[in-house]
């Protein structure tokens, strides 16, 4: 379960406070009916500070639990990584610049980019009661995506869940621009069939540049899930507050949000022997994992039986997201 950070909570709690339940009801819907149709309209999504509330109450927890979980992976394959300068492209709110911030509590400076100043405007009001000193100072900057531009350099890019409100040649246009921006650069998808394909090509680009992938795969070569009916994504499972269920009517006091990353840097390749793809399957003295592994690129069933003793042990250890076999 992924808390969110008590400065964050207490950020969003206090902006909600004077927000109207049934108008941010209404514009929730909205954006929900707008954001599964997938469609890429010419003028923003969030047309409204409402909307921007709205996304902030019903959304920002999701992104930032996943972004978090990302960063978490990432971390565990590249321990020496202390990025200082954070460049959140199409950061809305703000929601990877707080997981940024928790899983590099080393950032020095954190830069925020959108194209709705309102969104900037309340991301500003958040993180004005953080503790990380990083997103306090952060810098909250008005842009609009242009496909011939250039962004400003940084040791950390995170674009997230972001390329489905663009056209497919920006989509690539950003993913390039991200790229050449950042030393590591991750770029967060919703975890459905479309979000691993937009993964899936910023992945292509990024190899074609001479990255190296660094999470979540365990190797540089072609994706063995695309094509096949299955995807790779991950799941993060975060709290419901008592007016995020009343804006989503939902009654369980938790999510899962479903998420696809990848994670790419101009670096050598450190990679992991295999990343867990599912969660695992437990009977009587039997672990079955889902692996993708680094040795022949493919996507295989592992089976680790109580008679494997450390190894079993691991295994019942390792969940969805996991590094296969862990490393110390
Ligand atoms: C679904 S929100 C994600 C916000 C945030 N990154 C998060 O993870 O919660 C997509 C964001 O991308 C921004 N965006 C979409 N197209 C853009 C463009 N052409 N130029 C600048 N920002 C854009 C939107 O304004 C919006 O804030």
């Amino acid at each position: 379960m992924t808390d969110l950070p008590d400065d964050l909570r207490n950020s969003l709690a206090s902006a909600l406070t004077s927000a109207r339940v049934e108008v941010l009801s209404a514009s929730v819907r909205r954006l929900m009916d707008e954001y599964r149709s997938g469609r890429v309209g010419r003028s923003p999504i969030l047309a409204s500070a409402t909307d921007v509330t709205a996304y902030a109450a019903y959304r920002m927890p999701a992104t930032f639990a996943a972004v978090r979980a990302a960063l978490g992976q990432l971390a565990q394959v590249v321990p020496d990584f202390r990025p200082r300068r954070h460049l959140d492209v199409g950061g809305g709110t703000g929601a990877a610049a707080w997981a940024a911030s928790e899983a590099f509590p080393g950032l020095e400076t954190v830069t925020v980019l959108d194209q709705v100043s309102e969104a900037l405007a309340l991301g500003r009001r958040l993180s004005a009661g953080a503790g990380h000193p990083a997103l306090r100072s952060a810098s909250w900057r008005q842009w609009r995506f242009d496909p011939s531009g250039e962004l400003p350099a940084a040791d950390l890019v995170t674009v997230s869940y972001v390329l489905g409100e663009l056209p497919a040649a920006h989509r690539s246009a950003l993913v390039a621009q991200a790229a050449a921006a950042g030393a590591l650069v991750v770029v967060v998808e919703a975890g459905t069939p479309a979000g691993h394909g937009r993964v899936l090509d910023a992945r292509s680009a990024f190899v074609g540049s001479g990255h190296t992938v660094l999470a979540p795969c365990p190797h540089q070569g072609a994706c063995p899930l695309s094509g096949t009916a299955d995807w790779c994504h991950f799941a993060a499972r975060v709290n419901r507050s008592a007016l995020h269920r009343r804006l989503k009517d939902a009654q369980l006091g938790y999510e899962d949000e479903k998420f696809s990353y990848v994670a790419a840097a101009r670096r050598q390749p450190l990679p992991v022997a295999g990343r867990v793809l599912r969660h695992p399957t437990f009977r009587k003295g039997l672990v079955t994992l889902q692996v993708c592994v680094r040795d022949d690129g493919g996507a295989r069933q592992e089976l680790i039986s109580k008679r494997q003793g450390d190894r079993y042990r691991q295994a019942r250890d390792t969940g969805w997201g996991g590094i296969w076999p862990p490393t110390s």
